[in-house]
């Protein structure tokens, strides 16, 4: 059966029968109905981890969170949200520099926006059980506001003198 997927009026609706599918548009007293299947085939994500992958040669002033491309992180995190079976509702993507490289690797969660930095591989089983599922925060992880952004954080001043 062949799939295809309707664009028409950001509808959305996958469809097997484009005509048919094409005609419901003209009965529908529109608006109302395209809000309600645009919500339905909306992913409800609970959490959306993006994980810092950027590398940057040794011995750049910033640092980097991926020294070694491995991508090691974000994988820990594939691996881990599958065992736990989160998908589609938990996304571990990979993310260009958040620009918190001195507290890195940096791993942020939105929609909560709860900031981790030094995030470790054998961090990623908490993560995923404490915060994502459990709602709470690791204060040993969090990037203290204090840094969060700020130009004058410590760290950075470290870093680049
Ligand atoms: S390199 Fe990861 S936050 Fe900048
Ligand atoms: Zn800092």
């Amino acid at each position: 059966m062949l799939i295809s997927q309707c664009f028409k009026e950001q509808c959305f609706r996958e469809t097997s029968d484009r005509n048919r599918h094409s005609a419901s548009h003209k009965t529908q007293s529109n608006t109302k109905k395209h809000k309600t299947h645009l919500i339905d085939i909306m992913p409800p994500f609970t959490s959306h981890i993006f994980i810092c992958c950027n590398h940057r040669e040794a011995g750049h002033r910033r640092g980097c969170c991926d020294p070694d491309e491995t991508e090691e992180l974000r994988n820990a995190f594939k691996v881990e949200v599958g065992k736990r079976k989160l998908g589609p509702l938990v996304r571990a993507n990979k993310a260009g520099c958040l620009e918190q490289c001195e507290h890195g690797p940096t791993v942020v969660i939105y929609p909560q926006g709860i900031w981790y930095g030094k995030v470790t591989p054998a961090d990623v089983p908490r993560i995923l059980d404490e915060t994502v599922i459990g709602g709470r925060i690791l204060e040993d992880l969090r990037i203290a506001d204090a840094c969060l952004n700020n130009p004058q954080c410590i760290h950075l001043q470290q870093r680049t003198g």
